[in-house]
């Protein structure tokens, strides 16, 4: 997929990239991403809503995956930015992101990261529950500053994916309830606050979602909602946010719609909603973060060690492992892989790819079809771009791996290897007095 295959010399090649050379320069384990399949997934979005006639934004959710190189390159394709926190902020700032199409999340911002979004003047704040809308409107106040807010509310869907990504259901530690009464009491709080301009009205309702029912429903309990509202508060929501959760496909079980197709799908329900209760179409934002990113990013290991269970299974292991993708333990997440080196040798084998780190659990692939592989062979392994490395960490003080862009023949270091160094940087030795 992408700008993938297979080239002369018979190894995988990304962006014009060999991703055997490439190895040798930037070492194993690498993520590489292909640019120019993150700029097609974003255009796609973007070109429906063109197509349809519809004001949009299409903010990257940048915690799939958020580097400075990524958020300029988000930038470069007319994105928006949804950060999630402090650190997403900065990142942001950092990579010169401009402020007003910046949108901030969080079920729980601190007072510190209320404040960084004031002083910058970003574009909007996804205002999650009561605290944080008492906290913002004071905080306002005392800064003589006014902020474009949008409610987050759970409408009561539950989209079929995993418990750990599913949002949008009543339990949820997400948003105001749509149904208990909780988003029409912030409606109106927010509606009263004199610092605070309420724009609309956001869902997410999970994330690795195939079908756009849930999206339909969502849409639909909001607006039955919203045409309340415009009743008994003369609110009109200028914004309807639905969210990320687009679906992507990491193995052949997988089977999701075209992300085009979400969008087209959402924005007719919404003009139809909008038309049945005669309300001025909003516009429409959405918040994708796996479907811009997710198939563009592959990870390179180096194969080191084998272990065979006679009659049971083969075990053959990576360099990397659940400090760099932990999503095979923690969501049972499932890979597709081959050999980067030979990507064309007959399968001969079915082997499990174990990762590096002291737990049992760290197992990145089950029964993998593969030809006999050793040493000298580089796994890739695919559809790692989203949540691999943002997820990455230090378990057993193993260094992250550095990311790489690759485009028109060209790789570019965007986050460099960490070092031994960089992983006892923060550690502050025992003091004199109560060393022994
Ligand atoms: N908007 C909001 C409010 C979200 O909470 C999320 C994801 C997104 C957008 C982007 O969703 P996406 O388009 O990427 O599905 N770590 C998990 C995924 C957690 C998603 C959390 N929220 C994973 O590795 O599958």
């Amino acid at each position: 997929h992408g700008t993938s295959k297979v080239n002369d010399k018979g190894h995988l090649e990304i962006g014009g990239v060999d991703t055997v050379e490439m190895i040798s320069e930037f070492g194993t384990p690498v993520y590489v991403y292909d640019v120019a399949l993150i700029r097609e997934r974003a255009r796609g979005f973007r070109k429906t809503f063109e197509k349809l006639g519809v004001n949009s934004q299409v903010a990257y959710a940048s915690k799939a995956f958020s580097t400075i190189a990524m958020i300029q390159l988000a930038e470069q394709e007319g994105l928006s930015l949804d950060v999630v926190s402090g650190g997403e902020l900065y990142t942001a700032l950092c990579a010169k992101f401009p402020v007003k199409r910046i949108h901030f999340h969080g079920n729980n911002k601190s007072r510190e990261e209320l404040l960084m979004a004031l002083e910058y003047e970003i574009g909007c704040i996804v205002v999650d529950n009561f605290y944080e809308l008492n906290l913002l409107d004071e905080l306002c106040k005392e800064k003589q500053a006014k902020m474009d807010i949008l409610l987050r509310v759970t409408p009561g869907i539950e989209a079929h994916t995993h418990d750990y990504i599913l949002t949008g259901q009543e339990d949820s530690k997400f948003g105001f309830d749509l149904q208990n009464g909780q988003a029409d009491t912030a409606v109106k709080k927010a509606l009263d606050s004199e610092n605070l301009n309420l724009l609309g009205i956001h869902c997410h309702i999970g994330s690795q979602i195939f079908e756009t029912t849930g999206f339909i429903l969502a849409a639909r309990k909001i607006f039955a909602k919203l045409h309340e509202w415009s009743n008994t508060y003369r609110f009109a929501s200028e914004v309807l946010n639905l969210g990320g959760g687009f679906g992507i496909r990491y193995t052949e079980e997988d089977a999701p719609i075209p992300a085009a197709q979400y969008v087209e799908e959402i924005i007719l329900e919404v003009k139809e909603q909008a038309q049945a209760f005669n309300m001025k179409v909003p516009e429409i934002w959405i918040e994708p973060g796996r479907s811009l990113v997710g198939d563009a990013g592959t990870t390179l290991y180096q194969i080191g060690s084998r272990k065979e269970v006679p009659n049971v299974r083969n075990y053959l292991a990576v360099d990397g492992g659940m400090s760099d993708n932990i999503r095979p333990a923690l969501y049972e997440a499932k890979y597709e892989a081959i050999l980067a080196n030979r990507p064309l040798d007959q399968v001969e084998e079915t082997v499990s790819i174990a990762g590096k780190c002291c737990e049992s659990g760290d197992m990145l692939i089950w029964d993998l079809p593969l030809p006999k592989a050793g040493q000298n062979d580089i796994l890739a392994v695919f559809c790692t771009g989203a949540y691999g490395y943002s997820m990455a960490n230090n378990y057993n003080r193993i260094p992250r791996p550095p990311v790489v862009f690759v485009e028109d023949g060209q790789a570019q270091l965007v986050v460099r290897r960490e070092t031994f160094d960089d992983i006892v940087h923060l550690d502050v030795p025992l003091m004199e007095q109560i060393k022994k």
